[in-house]
């Protein structure tokens, strides 16, 4: 496997869940649960698979201590877990400004806190996203409605070309999907971003950004590799039924961060830490 250059993971869990209320009006949407387990653990799992051993979740304050009741310091996961509220939901890139002393000098993955990932050639994905000493990686997955998303055009050399955020006429099926990986510059380049029109900054603006400075990274999903945003009715139900099937179909557990911890050694890493026999 080659080296990683990322051990800070973000795993951004606020919001207003405004699609998913009443729910969402007393309960955040990432502890709702997926099938079987709370939604935060798809993102945790992501995270894991992808090397992370520093994590800041970040949450509405109302919400911050749920996912410290569920979660704990991570010690048992072999990670450390910590976590910081935003108090408006003011856009994704704020994660990088409240994230800031978190991230220190280093580079950082963010998750959001309602994406589901899965798929047999995932993790090497992550892998090589990891890999990457400079600049932003993004990960895009082809579907059918790209245009409720931001959405990627590639040149002919699969190289990327353009981005929009939910576009009238897309130029492509290629949705950006919630997971990004950059080097350290994004600190400040997320401190400079002025809103947009709705508000929010936008991670659009960030992206584009490593665009223009011709150093982003596009990773395809394929076809195999199941990507859920989990945000409305609709789309949690599908989740729920997509995560039952597959685990039952392949025998396997889907977002489950033990299990993640140990297939990356970082338990028997606590163990051997720790004084331990290293058996687990
Ligand atoms: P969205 O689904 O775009 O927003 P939301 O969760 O507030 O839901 P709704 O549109 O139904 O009101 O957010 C994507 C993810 O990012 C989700 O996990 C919440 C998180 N988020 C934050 O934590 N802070 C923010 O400022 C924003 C905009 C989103």
């Amino acid at each position: 496997m080659p080296m990683s250059s990322y051990k800070k993971g973000i795993i951004l869990a606020g919001g207003t869940g405004s699609r998913l209320y009443p729910e969402t009006r007393t309960v955040s949407k990432q502890l709702l649960p997926v099938f079987d387990k709370p939604m935060i653990h798809y993102p945790l799992t992501t995270l894991i698979l992808a090397g992370i051993h520093e994590i800041l979740i970040i949450s509405t304050p109302n919400h911050l201590g749920s996912f410290e009741h569920l979660l704990g310091d991570g010690h048992d996961l072999g990670i450390s877990l910590q976590y910081a509220a935003q108090v408006t939901p003011d856009g994704l890139p704020e994660a990088y400004v409240i994230g800031r002393r978190f991230i220190g000098s280093d580079n950082v993955v963010m998750v959001l806190g309602d994406n589901i990932f899965y798929g047999p050639h995932f993790e090497q994905q992550l892998a090589t996203a990891t890999s990457r000493r400079s600049g932003g990686t993004i990960f895009v997955k082809t579907i059918e409605d790209a245009n409720r998303y931001g959405v990627l055009e590639l040149d002919p050399e699969g190289r990327p070309l353009s981005l929009e955020e939910k576009p009238a006429k897309p130029k492509s099926n290629l949705a950006v999907t919630g997971i990004y990986f950059f080097d350290n510059r994004v600190l400040d380049i997320a401190a400079d971003l002025t809103p947009s029109a709705r508000g929010e900054t936008e991670i659009v603006d960030v992206i584009r950004h490593y665009l223009d400075l011709g150093e982003l990274c596009v990773e395809q999903l394929d076809s195999e590799c199941a990507w859920l945003d989990a945000g409305t009715h609709e789309s949690l139900t599908l989740a729920a039924r997509s995560i039952e099937e597959a685990q039952r179909q392949d025998g396997i557990k889907i977002g489950c961060p033990e299990q993640a911890a140990l297939t990356m050694g970082f338990i028997a890493e606590k163990h051997r830490e720790a004084g331990g026999s290293g058996a687990t």
